[in-house]
């Protein structure tokens, strides 16, 4: 193979952040590949909006050229959202091109049919970026925890309400003022209800929780409640009593089922998860073997975005590169596998 070919789907804040990656360090990758990456083409709406990357040398098209073009090996989708992003997602798949995509709206609602489809036309979706932003925390579960039977989780997985309740704490900003700061600074979604209502936690903890333990994807099971009524002196109070709120997913091992739920947590200021501060998110994980583990980094943003979605691609490229497709379904589970554990929103 003489290159890998690249097409991206989104030219936004992520969007962005990947093509800065592959062009600043270009060289870089082609010494760990030996094979260059090529950004081919870029598919973007809203020609006009002056962008902030240097895309010469890129072809500018649209999706359905993109997803047509038989050089192209791996399609990045980054417009977000349910449609289109899911035809062009399923299209590329058919196509036999394997996928990168940050989307957790799209998977935690849809991942059972698109990974399904990966699995019958034989190539793989990365999702990398769709929780925790640059943390490789999907990669850090799924291949460094494989060994272990994962207890319970704890995360504060999204960037933009651990921004607000931050500002809000420390420096006693209102609450629309460190939402818009959030906003001004590319953390938040499209629509920042679903950061604020829990709704963006709650689609990447589902994700997690079939990554974790080979359930079905089931969003619609999970127990939400955002921090939209989270009033400042909630939070002096919690200060008072020697607690910090945070926005946290939970899930844990019970007898019955999977406790999961996503809701603001008063959380001891001591406590490692307290002291999570700004855009960063953090998981922690305590697997029977391993004890307790931390995944901690900037869960929003273009840089570290883009990074995590570099690193699905280079990823799909070493197997392109030795002719292997991964071929491994959702997660680390093989599809007969699958358990129909239930899913209980509060034990
Ligand atoms: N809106 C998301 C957040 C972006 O604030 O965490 C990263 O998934």
């Amino acid at each position: 193979m003489d290159a890998i070919n690249i097409g991206l789907i989104g030219l936004g804040t992520v969007g962005t952040g990947v093509v800065k990656i592959l062009r600043k360090n270009r060289d870089l990758l082609l010494k760990k590949l030996n094979v260059p990456l090529i950004l081919k083409k870029v598919a973007y709406k809203n020609l006009s909006r002056p962008r902030t990357v240097d895309l010469s040398g890129i072809e500018i098209t649209n999706a359905e050229e993109i997803i047509n073009d038989p050089e192209i090996n791996i399609v990045i989708e980054l417009i977000g959202g349910y449609e289109p992003a899911k035809t062009y997602i399923l299209t590329a798949i058919k196509k036999r091109k394997h996928v990168v995509t940050a989307n957790k709206a799209l998977l935690a609602l849809y991942g059972e049919e698109i990974f399904k489809t990966a699995m019958e036309y034989g190539v793989d979706v990365a999702f990398e970026a769709s929780v925790g932003g640059g943390i490789p925390l999907i990669n850090g579960i799924k291949e460094g925890l494989v060994g272990n039977n994962i207890l319970c989780m704890f995360g504060i997985l999204n960037g933009t309400a651990n921004y607000i309740l931050t500002k809000m704490t420390k420096e006693g900003v209102a609450f629309k003022e460190a939402l818009k700061e959030a906003q001004e600074k590319g953390f938040a979604e499209a629509d920042p209800t679903f950061d604020i209502e829990g709704i963006d936690t709650a689609h990447k903890l589902t994700i997690l929780l079939s990554l974790v333990y080979g359930i079905p994807i089931n969003f619609e099971q999970i127990y939400i409640e955002g921090i939209g009524n989270i009033d400042p002196l909630d939070i002096q109070f919690a200060q008072e009593f020697g607690y910090r709120i945070k926005l946290l997913a939970v899930s844990r091992q019970t007898a019955k089922g999977i406790e999961s739920r996503v809701h603001p947590t008063m959380i001891p200021i001591e406590h490692l998860l307290a002291n999570v501060n700004g855009a960063y998110n953090a998981l922690l994980v305590r697997g029977d073997a391993v004890g307790n583990i931390l995944f901690y980094g900037l869960g929003a943003g273009m840089m570290p975005a883009g990074s995590a979605v570099v690193s699905d691609v280079v990823s799909l490229s070493r197997n392109l590169i030795k002719g292997i497709t991964q071929r491994v379904p959702l997660l680390s589970y093989l599809p007969e596998k699958r358990e129909k554990k239930p899913i209980l929103s509060i034990d």
